[in-house]
């Protein structure tokens, strides 16, 4: 899919004030860090729609991002960031499930886990709970290039191997990205446009 416009439109944080309109929108949620930001500028082909940092916590707000003027992408604060206090926390948590769990428009939510890593409960837990809430999911595995090419099939492996020990009968659909490569970004924008005609 060519993108051929991509505007910032509103940050917020209460799901009850977002964007009206009912187009289709996909959301990229996951820890602090992992790279959702970075994605989305990488998805969209522009440096610095989202802002982005090597510190966690950047992101703090429910950002819109129009596509085409006819689709959204979503930019979430990310979860799992030790140094906001206990009551940010509680505040982000609850903006963020309003949205997963009142968003009508939301199609998909991507959740995106750092291919280096062995499979987190805090990612786990998020994607059961996503789970529950009927949010349909796909994960996007970043930072590919940080490990070598002979490796992301490991990787995706044990990743899938947790998940079906675990709550899931099969892993869902997965995307492998690199935001300095541009790895993926067919992939991904394919599904979405694929998800969008359906
Ligand atoms: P929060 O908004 O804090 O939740 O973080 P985020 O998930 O939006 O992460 P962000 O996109 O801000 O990226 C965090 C750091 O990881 C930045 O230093 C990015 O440059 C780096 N980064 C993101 N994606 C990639 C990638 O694919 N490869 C490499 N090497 N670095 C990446
Ligand atoms: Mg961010």
């Amino acid at each position: 899919m060519k993108i051929n416009t991509a505007e910032f439109v509103v940050s917020n944080s209460d799901a009850s004030l977002c964007p009206k309109e009912l187009l289709p929108e996909y959301a990229f949620i996951g820890r602090s860090n992992v790279g959702k930001s970075s994605l989305i500028n990488m998805l969209t082909n522009r440096n610095s729609l989202a802002k982005t940092s090597g510190r966690p916590g950047k992101t703090q707000l429910i950002n819109h991002f129009k596509i085409n003027a006819n689709w959204f992408l979503v930019d979430l604060p990310g979860y799992g960031y030790a140094r906001v206090s206990k009551s940010t926390k509680e505040v982000f948590q609850k903006f963020i499930t309003d949205y997963f769990e009142r968003r009508e428009q939301l199609v998909c939510a991507f959740v995106l886990i750092d291919i280096r890593h062995e499979a987190q409960k805090i990612d786990l837990e998020f994607m059961a709970y996503l789970g529950e809430a009927q949010v349909p999911f796909c994960i996007i595995f970043t930072k590919a290039d940080k490990i070598s090419r002979g490796k992301i099939d490991a990787h995706v492996n044990a990743y899938r191997k947790k998940m079906t020990e675990g709550d899931w009968e099969e892993m869902p659909q997965y995307f492998v990205t690199s935001s300095t490569e541009a790895t993926g970004r067919d992939a991904v924008l394919g599904y979405i446009e694929t998800l969008n005609q359906g």
